[in-house]
């Protein structure tokens, strides 16, 4: 067989090129490229696809009925992560758990494993990052101690192989981080594109093999990109990211894939002294610091997954003279923020040239849905004219080019929370004939019904509100 040819490997998008450039042309990244070995191919019998035909058998391929079991589960105890995951741990599934350095996965995987080994599961937590010490410190901080799990420091795969292997009846493993997992078959340095690849491979195979779930723990880029392995997030079968802000408690678990349940499931923690702690009522949480009576301000009533949540959002005008105004947005995609400014000004009449525009989702929390639009126009507009809107108003839809207001799924689950948050009126899409099921309003709620941005624009801020 032939030497595999030197090829070079973007670090962060995994992208590769026979010769070495400054910039990856797959993601525009400067200084990623590195030397890799592409690994030999395992084929049947570790020769090659077309190896011996004595190895080879047919595929017996079934139909597509039958009866499928769902997977048995793994259920943490930590409700928000068994959520997210969609109902608990699947046993020989791999998951990917990403996010920034110090944001906590360390802490919430230790949690998880502890209640595991509670609960009298056998459970291997792996720290490549941390002395036994370490973690052993943290575990105290946080009342843990008692719980009995196995702990090893290691980053050698070869290792870690040979132990579970070795290891009858283990439920969960977890590696602490995958970039820091070495296989000594490997030209190249923990953290490469094909260090990472080779030892989630491995591992993943373990996994299976030894019908055990593990948790890859993964460190995130300032870009927002899994560091080196973007590759990664399709050999597992969930990835989670853990978000939010480090200077802020609030921590948001977001499902990004699944193939055991919903994606687009969040589970809402905060960040205390004794660790990680559940925030059953994300809604009030959100909405604990909010102050009536201000400009620029509206509640958004929010899906996330299967959960509606509602949050506020901040929108804050202040006068540029010199040009070339600034859009700065936290928590909400720019892009569509542009585009609202956009029909406000040219179908509202709003005129906001000569304003540096800062949005911000407040909380930490990171929005996704065109739904926000209307609550994002009714904080602009509010800002503009700096007359706070009702305070006891919720906001939902999504906002065409040409103005109109237009319908979003889940509107019942948005009313329900509002009315148990102690909302009194929900502005939402109007409703067209012979469109979707009836709403019913929870008791104590009026329905707000527009159309298009105008209607709000002149209707929902308080001074017009009190003069109709
Ligand atoms: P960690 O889990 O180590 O983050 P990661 O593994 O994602 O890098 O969390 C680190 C931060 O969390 C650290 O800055 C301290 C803080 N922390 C608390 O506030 N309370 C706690 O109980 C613990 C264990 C950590
Ligand atoms: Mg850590």
């Amino acid at each position: 067989m032939a030497k595999p040819a030197i090829r070079y490997v973007c670090q962060t998008c995994g992208a590769a090129y026979p010769k070495w450039a400054g910039k990856c042309d797959a993601c525009g990244e400067w200084n990623t490229l590195a030397e890799d070995i592409p690994e030999a191919r395992p084929g049947p019998g570790g020769k090659g696809p077309s190896a011996s035909k004595a190895n080879t058998r047919k595929l017996e391929f079934v139909g597509l009925e039958g009866t499928a079991a769902p997977p048995p589960r793994l259920v943490t105890g930590i409700a928000e992560l068994d959520r997210v995951l969609g109902g608990g741990l699947v046993p020989s599934s791999a998951v990917l758990v990403g996010g920034d350095p110090g944001i906590g996965k360390s802490t919430l995987l230790l949690q998880a494993a502890a209640a595991l080994a509670r609960a009298g599961r056998r459970v291997i937590y792996i720290s490549g990052e941390e002395s036994v010490d370490q973690v052993r410190l943290r575990a105290r901080r946080l009342g843990l101690s008692d719980a009995r799990l196995d702990l090893a420091s290691a980053i050698n795969v070869r290792d870690i192989a040979a132990t579970l292997e070795a290891a009858k009846d283990t439920a969960l493993v977890v590696i602490d981080s995958i970039q820091t997992m070495w296989l000594d078959s490997i030209d190249s340095a923990p953290g490469t594109v094909s260090q990472v690849r080779s030892c989630s491979f491995e591992l993943i195979r373990l996994a299976k093999h030894g019908n055990f779930a593990v948790v890859l723990v993964g460190h995130v880029t300032k870009e927002g990109a899994l560091a080196g392995p973007r590759v990664l997030e399709h050999m597992v079968d969930a990835v989670l990211y853990f978000e939010g802000e480090r200077g802020h408690q609030f921590r948001i678990l977001r499902g990004n894939k699944n193939r055991f349940g919903a994606t687009d499931e969040i589970g809402v923690f905060e960040m205390t002294d004794m660790g990680l702690a559940e925030v059953a009522n994300p809604s009030a949480l959100f909405l604990a610091e909010r102050r009536g009576n201000i400009s620029g301000s509206a509640v958004f009533a929010g899906v996330e997954g299967t959960r509606p949540v509602l949050v506020e959002i901040q929108a804050l005008l202040a006068p540029n003279a010199g040009g070339g105004a600034r859009r700065s947005v936290i928590g909400w995609d720019s892009g569509r923020l542009s585009m609202l400014l956009a029909v406000l000004e040219t179908r509202c009449g709003i005129r906001l040239q000569g304003h540096d525009v800062y949005l911000n989702v407040a909380g930490g929390l990171r929005v996704g849905e065109p739904a926000a639009d209307l609550a994002v126009a009714a904080a602009l507009a509010s800002a503009v004219s700096d007359k706070p809107t009702h305070p006891g108003t919720v906001y939902f839809g999504e906002v065409g080019l040409s103005g109109e207001i237009r319908q979003v799924s889940q509107a019942e689950a948005r009313l329900k929370e509002a009315g148990k948050l102690g909302f009194d009126t929900v502005c939402l899409p109007r409703r067209v004939a012979g469109g979707a099921a009836r709403l019913t309003a929870p008791e104590g709620i009026r329905l707000a019904e527009i159309g298009h941005l105008t209607d709000l624009v002149s209707e929902f801020l308080v001074e017009s509100n009190a003069s109709t």
